[in-house]
């Protein structure tokens, strides 16, 4: 699905504090594209991230999903729209403590319209012999490896990403990028992806810099890198 926002902002106000988070953003993310959203912290990255995704509302401006103009919908029709078309992926795993690897995925893919199927996607991200265990007995990389099954398991049009790599050392960081990569390859999954981490930027097709809520700049990036081949910032 493409994405499109335009001159779109979002102001918190707390109390006497106003925050301009993102200011007048014109943008525009084609079907099937691999953009990571790159900038400082406090940038606006995950800001841009809740709006575009219809988790959060800006302020003004309209956001366009394909037809959908999400900035027009109530939270009702947000949250269909999210569960129908859109997976998210945070730095928190968010599993559920009393269920197992299978039976977390499982509660992805039941709010699906055209789900994967649990054991093709535990599979996917080589947990095919962990299927039974609990979160609290997996690894960090692991753990973000099951919250990584349960949103593809839904087959989502977008995949929403905020520093999922963020708590992950280099080795099991890649294994996950690479996770996304062949999800956008294979399937044409859109992913959008933040990340402090430069060098993430090489296996994207556009690079998207934020800075005080802006876009500074977008790179088109011609010779995208395999995840594996990315050499660490
Ligand atoms: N709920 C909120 N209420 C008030 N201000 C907020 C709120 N959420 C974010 N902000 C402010 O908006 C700005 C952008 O925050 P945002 O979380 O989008 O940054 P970020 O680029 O994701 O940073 P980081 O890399 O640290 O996660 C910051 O100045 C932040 O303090
Ligand atoms: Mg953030």
């Amino acid at each position: 699905m493409s994405i499109k926002l335009e001159n779109v902002t979002k102001t918190y106000f707390t109390g006497e504090v106003e925050t301009h988070a993102v200011k007048n953003v014109d943008l525009e993310i084609k079907d099937g594209e691999f953009i990571v959203l790159l900038g400082p912290s406090g940038s606006g990255k995950s800001t841009m991230l809740n709006i575009i995704s219809g988790l959060d509302n800006p302020t003004s401006g309209k956001i366009s999903i394909d037809e959908a103009v999400i900035s027009d919908m109530n939270s009702k029709q947000l949250t269909k729209f999210r569960r129908d078309n859109l997976g998210f992926i945070f730095q928190q795993y968010n599993l559920l403590q009393t269920l197992s690897v299978k039976e977390n995925v499982e509660v992805g893919r039941e709010v699906s319209l055209l789900p994967f199927t649990v054991e093709e996607v535990l599979e996917q991200v080589g947990l095919s012999t962990q299927a039974d265990k609990y979160p609290f007995q997996l690894s960090g990389g692991e753990q973000q490896r099951v919250s990584i099954a349960r949103a593809v398991v839904k087959n989502p049009k977008i995949m929403f990403c905020d520093e999922p790599t963020g708590a992950l050392d280099e080795e099991m960081a890649k294994e996950i990028l690479g996770i996304l990569q062949k999800l956008n390859e294979k399937y044409k999954t859109s992913v959008v992806l933040i990340t402090h981490n430069p060098s993430i930027g090489a296996m994207a097709d556009r690079i998207i810099k934020l800075n005080s809520g802006e876009v500074v700049e977008i790179i088109v990036n011609k010779n995208k890198l395999n995840a594996s081949e990315i050499s660490w910032g």
